[in-house]
């Protein structure tokens, strides 16, 4: 599996991911890590590994397409055969969406459907799931559709929410799962184990060597 990761913010889960492969534990290569973000942590953590990285923002285009096929043009040079969306903050744009169908996949820091959706993301959805007093929260890796945090979820794990708790214990306990649960669900696609009917995904047993 050839991974491209799209990451805006510090780049811990993409870590995770690198930091997976150099373990054995999956059996994948990152190909290149594309940012919206000049600053982003992410873009120093490829520089390090040598994983050749690129910045592209909307905003140096006419319209989402337009940045689309921008991104399609990176991803098509890198042979990427697969998209991991670690902490990236734009909505990609349809063709890139349609064009990596059940083979693009997102990381949310909440049970969605719960906390997702526009505007939900960083720690504005640590911040609502505090405010509405929930007793647990945790972390979702869904396969990316066209809507914002909506398409079929392939893996969740509960992470409970703690007297005392304030955003930044909730995030920090939320991510410590991110880092694991991300490379474990791209560890199924590796494998092959992934199968998905309309919403529902069913992992399929490892195959018998
Ligand atoms: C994570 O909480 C991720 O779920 C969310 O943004 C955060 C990114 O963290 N989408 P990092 O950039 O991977 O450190």
């Amino acid at each position: 599996m050839r991974i491209a990761v799209f990451a805006s913010g510090g780049g811990s889960n993409f870590q995770a991911i690198l930091d997976a492969i150099e373990r054995g534990d999956l059996s994948a290569e990152v190909v290149t890590c594309i940012s919206d973000r000049p600053g982003a942590g992410a873009l120093e953590r490829a520089e390090r590994r040598d994983v050749p990285h690129h910045i592209l923002s909307p905003s140096d285009h006419d319209d989402p397409l337009a940045f689309g096929r921008s991104l399609l043009e990176i991803l098509q040079r890198h042979e990427a055969t697969f998209v991991a969306l670690a902490g990236y903050l734009r909505h990609v744009p349809e063709n890139v969406v349609n064009a990596y169908t059940g083979r693009i996949t997102n990381i949310h820091p909440s049970l969605l459907p719960a906390f997702g959706g526009p505007g939900f993301y960083g720690r504005r959805v640590h911040e609502a799931a505090l405010e509405r007093g929930v007793r647990w929260t945790g972390v979702t890796v869904h396969l990316v559709d066209p809507v914002y945090d909506n398409g079929p979820i392939v893996l969740q794990e509960p992470v409970p929410v703690l007297p005392g708790d304030d955003v930044e214990r909730l995030a920090a306990r939320v991510l410590e799962v991110e880092h694991e649960l991300y490379p474990t669900a791209l560890r199924l696609f590796a494998e092959e184990r992934v199968e998905v009917d309309g919403r529902q995904v069913r992992i399929l047993d490892p195959h018998p060597n």
